[in-house]
C-alpha cells in the first residue's frame, strides 16, 4: 500500500474536476450486503461520490476492498442494498431487473479483465451484439460496428475470430464492443489484469484517446502504474473510498510506449 500512499497527489482537484462537467454518476451513502446463509458480507458501507462528465476515474484497493461490488452497481448490473444512484440524473437504485437491463444497454460500456468474447463469431459480429437489443437496422448496426473497431484500430481486423487475435486485439474488441451503443460511461473492471506490461499501456491510450474525445471512463486496476493515466484516483478499503485524489503531472499512453520495448525486440 505505501506505493499508492506515495502517489504525488494534489486533494482539492478531485473537487475541482468534478464541478467542471456536467453530474454523470452521483452515489449517495451506498451499502451492499451480500446475504450467505448464516454470514452477512457488508462489501459496501455508505459510499458517496459525484463523477463529472469527462472525468476518468481509476479504482485502487487490496483484494475484496468493495472494487468490483462497486462496479457491478455503476453499471447496474446488481442493485444496492440501500442509498441511492444517480446515473445522468436517473434513479437506478428504484428500477427492477429488466429496466436496468434497458439502462445498461443504453448507457453504459462495460470491459472486463476476461474479454468475453464469443468464439465462433468474427470481431465485428462480437462488436455489434449489444445492438441487437437497440431498433436500430442491420446495414446501421455494421456501420456501427466498423466504426467502433476503428477507435480501437482494429479497422484491418473485422473478420477475425478471437483465435485468431493476440490478447490485446481481444481486449479491443471488448471495448469496441463496449463503445458501439455509444454510452454515457465506460466502466472497465481490471481491463489489464490478463496483459503484459506494453499491451496494458496500448489499452490506456485507446482510453486516454476515448476521454480526450469526452468518454467518462472509470477503471478499476490494481497497478499503480495504470492507475495514473487517469486523472482521479480512489482508493477503497474494507468497502469504503478512503482516498480521492487527482493525479498530478499525468503521462500520455503515448509518449510511454515510446520508451518500451516492442514484442519483436
Ligand atoms: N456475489 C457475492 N456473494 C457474496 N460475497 C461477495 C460477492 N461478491 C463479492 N463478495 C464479497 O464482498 C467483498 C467485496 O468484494 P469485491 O467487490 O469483489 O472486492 P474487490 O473487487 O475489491 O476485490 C468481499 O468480502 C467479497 O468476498
Ligand atoms: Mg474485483
Amino acid at each position: 500500500m505505501s506505493t499508492i500512499d506515495s502517489m504525488p497527489t494534489v486533494n482539492q482537484t478531485a473537487s475541482a474536476l468534478v464541478s467542471a462537467g456536467a453530474t454523470v454518476i452521483r452515489v449517495e451513502d451506498l451499502h451492499k450486503y451480500y446475504d450467505l446463509g448464516e454470514t452477512r458480507v457488508h462489501a459496501l458501507r455508505g459510499v458517496s461520490i459525484v463523477i463529472g462528465q469527462g472525468e476518468f476515474v481509476a479504482i485502487m484497493g487490496a483484494s475484496g476492498s468493495g472494487k468490483s461490488t462497486f462496479m457491478n452497481m455503476l453499471g447496474c448490473l446488481d442493485r444496492p442494498s440501500s442509498g441511492r444512484y444517480l446515473l445522468e440524473g436517473i434513479d437506478a437504485s428504484q428500477h427492477d431487473k429488466r429496466a436496468l437491463a434497458l439502462i445498461r444497454n443504453q448507457k453504459i460500456g462495460f470491459v472486463f479483465q476476461g474479454f468475453n468474447l464469443l468464439a465462433r463469431t468474427t470481431a465485428l459480429e462480437n462488436t455489434a451484439l449489444p445492438t441487437m437489443y437497440t431498433k436500430i437496422d442491420k446495414a446501421e448496426r455494421s456501420k456501427r460496428a466498423a466504426e467502433a473497431l476503428a477507435m480501437v484500430g482494429l479497422a484491418d481486423r473485422a473478420q477475425h475470430f478471437p483465435s485468431q487475435m493476440s490478447g490485446g486485439q481481444q481486449q479491443r474488441v471488448a471495448v469496441a464492443r463496449a463503445l458501439v451503443n455509444h454510452p454515457s460511461i465506460l466502466l472497465a473492471d481490471e481491463p489489464t489484469g490478463n496483459l503484459d506490461s506494453r499491451t496494458s499501456v496500448e489499452i490506456m491510450e485507446i482510453f486516454q484517446n476515448l476521454n480526450d474525445k469526452g468518454l467518462t471512463i472509470v477503471l478499476v486496476t490494481h497497478e499503480l502504474d495504470i492507475a495514473q493515466f487517469a486523472k482521479r484516483v480512489l482508493v477503497f478499503r474494507d468497502g469504503k473510498i478512503r482516498k480521492d485524489d487527482a493525479v498530478v503531472n499525468r503521462p500520455k499512453a503515448a509518449e510511454v510506449l515510446k520508451t518500451l520495448p516492442t514484442l519483436e525486440d
